[in-house]
């Protein structure tokens, strides 16, 4: 196995403090052949061309017809710069938004202009991951791999499908999820898209252990999170921010947690941008589990689980999975997008939440549904797992460990269209639905439910209703 000789500018390196052993960007590993551990992209940072201050970055905005500066991924290429332009995979992802969002502010319980949300549902395909997988598909193609694979609660295999549909560089889609584990919306992108799509009898967790034996045996190029390259785009996200905020860094940064990917990019964002001396401070993390797939929470909060200079100790991992065996323990949740007892990315998270000085709850389904209908009610909307951020967001600040004058963005990672049975069991007030899909989860109340409203084909009842609702709209505006 050739080994890096530090010619290149970009290699990848093992996180193990105890290995640390360098390869090349042109080899395919998704973990260290020498230890087996996780890989980082890491640069040579002193010989290449940086920018000197965070915005320069805004220039490119004005270069539309570059397709590297319309994607709000590539628009950074000096941050993650392993690739030659002319090998990028881009479908125009990364065009997010970040949102003041008041009326959520309110439920979160901040002040006013301190709320904002980070919609990373406008992404081609309806979720944040594209910002990964135009890193990960790029060095698909520098590698040659033609055949791609990922497990999935859903949205990794609909951005995945979309970057073999609508690219024309010959790449293969092969998916594996957990049978009734992923939401229609994500379910018809894949379909849709023509990616060959492997139900197997199980969950996440199990999706995954398949795909990596799969993948080692048939020489696959994988494309999930534990993947380096997929990190790297997703880094991104943080330099949107601060670019919405005018460069400013925010006091925290919200995340849902499941595979972790999200939470360790962002963390060596971070821990990049302070080392090139491009901010002078970095924002607080926290990273939000739901309560049926909580690993992170109890390794972290309650086992006291932590970085500790890259050596963690990760014993108190394997007794936590021997427990979930020994009791038969599966994730569960509504937020299905990170129904994830097994988190890949974990000690990469660890290093993520010691820079930033991050913090990790656990929300419950009904803190997640409830938190969903208010970014419907008051933003563009989620779906279930995005909504998490703003669940935890409010714990946070009940607790008081985030301060009403705090400035916090909020990760809106996927699309509310991605679940819209969540979303109609909790509005509809069709009891068998709603206990069907919610209630047989714990969710009592659907407190910030909108009604549909149903009237008799008639004129007269029409207006009538339409007066009643009105007046009773008026009243609440006063
Ligand atoms: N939010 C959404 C909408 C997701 O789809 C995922 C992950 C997460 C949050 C968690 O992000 O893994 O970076 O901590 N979905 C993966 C998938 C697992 O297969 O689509 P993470």
């Amino acid at each position: 196995m050739p080994m890096t000789t530090r010619t290149e500018t970009a290699y990848q390196h093992c996180l193990n403090a105890s290995c640390g052993a360098d390869f090349s960007v042109q080899q395919t590993i998704f973990s260290c052949p020498k230890c087996g551990d996780l890989l980082d992209v890491a640069y040579d940072w002193d010989r290449l061309p940086v920018p000197r201050k965070l915005s320069d970055f805004s220039a490119k905005w004005s270069n539309q017809l570059d397709p590297l500066a319309f994607s709000g991924v590539w628009r950074f290429r000096e941050l993650l710069p392993f690739a030659p332009p002319e090998m990028v995979v881009t479908i125009g992802e990364g065009r997010t938004l970040l949102q003041r969002a008041d009326k959520v502010g309110r439920h979160v319980g901040v002040n006013p202009g301190r709320l904002l949300l980070q919609y990373e549902g406008m992404n081609p395909s309806g979720s944040f991951k594209d910002n990964g997988m135009t890193a990960a598909f790029t060095h698909a193609r520098m590698v040659g791999a033609k055949r791609v694979a990922c497990a999935s609660t859903g949205n990794t295999s609909a951005a995945l499908a979309v970057y073999c549909s609508a690219t024309d560089h010959g790449f293969k889609a092969i998916i594996f999820i957990g049978s009734g584990k992923i939401a229609y919306g994500k379910l018809a992108q894949a379909l849709d898209h023509g990616a060959l799509t492997i139900q197997i009898v199980g969950d996440f967790d199990d999706a995954m252990q398949r795909v990596r034996q799969v993948s080692d045996r048939l020489g696959i190029y994988l494309m999930n999170s534990v993947n380096p390259f997929r990190l790297e785009g997703q880094k991104t996200i943080m330099y949107r921010i601060l670019e919405g905020l005018g460069w400013e860094v925010p006091d925290w940064i919200v995340v849902p947690g499941g595979n972790l990917g999200n939470s360790s990019a962002f963390g060596k964002a971070f821990i990049e941008l302070k080392q090139l001396g491009l901010i002078d401070r970095v924002p607080r993390l926290a990273v939000i589990n739901a309560h049926g797939a909580r690993t992170l929470e109890e390794l972290v909060e309650h086992r006291a689980l932590a970085w500790v200079d890259g050596s963690p100790n990760m014993r108190l991992m394997s007794e936590y999975y021997d427990e979930l065996d020994r009791g038969g323990i599966k994730a569960s949740t509504i937020a299905s997008a990170i129904e994830i007892n097994r988190p890949v990315n974990l000690k990469k998270c660890l290093r993520a939440l010691s820079f930033c000085d991050g913090v990790v709850r656990e929300v419950s389904e009904q803190e997640i549904m409830d938190a969903k209908a208010q970014v419907g009610a008051g933003g563009l909307g989620c779906e279930p797992a995005s909504a998490a951020s703003v669940a935890g967001a409010r714990k946070l600040r009940a607790e008081g460990v985030i301060a009403p004058s705090d400035r916090v963005v909020c990760i809106l990672t996927g699309h509310q269209l991605k679940d819209p049975n969540a979303t109609v069991a909790y509005h509809s007030g069709d009891q068998e639905l709603f206990e069907k899909v919610l209630g047989s989860r714990g969710v009592r109340r659907a407190g910030f439910a909108n009604r549909p409203v149903v009237v008799a084909n008639d004129l007269d009842d029409i207006i009538r209703t339409i007066g009643l609702y009105s007046e009773t709209t008026d009243s609440d505006d006063r």
